[in-house]
């Protein structure tokens, strides 16, 4: 079937089978930032935005998203370079393979929270997954990036 999908503010004229994820699709039209980890819901590596809110593109099927404005880091390469200075200063990007999911949904936190605590971050972040930093690095960089670092708690 086809589809009309506007990515990252350029309409995509797009053929998708009914069964295909998004993920899937976005990798096979060029959107290589696009990792696939569990293809489960599981790890967050394949998040974008559809209509400006992160979701998992491995549980969305393609078709849904006819119409709509979809986000890949692609599309927001200067803020995701913004943020990944504070993440590489922190030590939080390891091998890698979890950032582009990872840093999409920062910058969603970004736009959604205003001032959050360090709960509140955990909470927005619980469907990211990475194997290697250990979670504190990324925390500390997220708090710098945000300027929420009085929030810091138990210092
Ligand atoms: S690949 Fe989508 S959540 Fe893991
Ligand atoms: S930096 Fe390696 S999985 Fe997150």
């Amino acid at each position: 079937m086809e589809i009309d999908v506007k990515i990252n503010g350029k309409n995509v004229h797009m053929e998708v089978s009914p069964e295909e994820f998004l993920s899937e699709a976005l990798r096979r039209y060029g959107f290589l930032s696009i990792r696939r980890g569990c293809d489960t819901s599981s790890c967050g590596l394949c998040t974008v935005w559809v209509e400006e809110k992160p979701v998992l593109s491995c549980s969305v099927p393609a078709p849904r998203v006819e119409g709509k404005n979809v986000t890949t880091i692609e599309g927001l390469e200067e803020e995701a370079r913004k943020f990944a200075e504070f993440l590489t200063k922190e030590g939080g990007e390891q091998c890698g393979y979890c950032s582009p999911g990872f840093i999409m949904t920062v910058l969603a936190m970004k736009k959604e929270l205003k001032d959050p605590g360090e709960e509140e971050i955990n909470h927005y972040l619980k469907g990211n997954l990475c194997r290697c930093s250990g979670y504190q690095s990324q925390l500390r960089a997220i708090k710098k990036y945000l300027g929420v670092d009085e929030h810091e708690s138990g210092k």
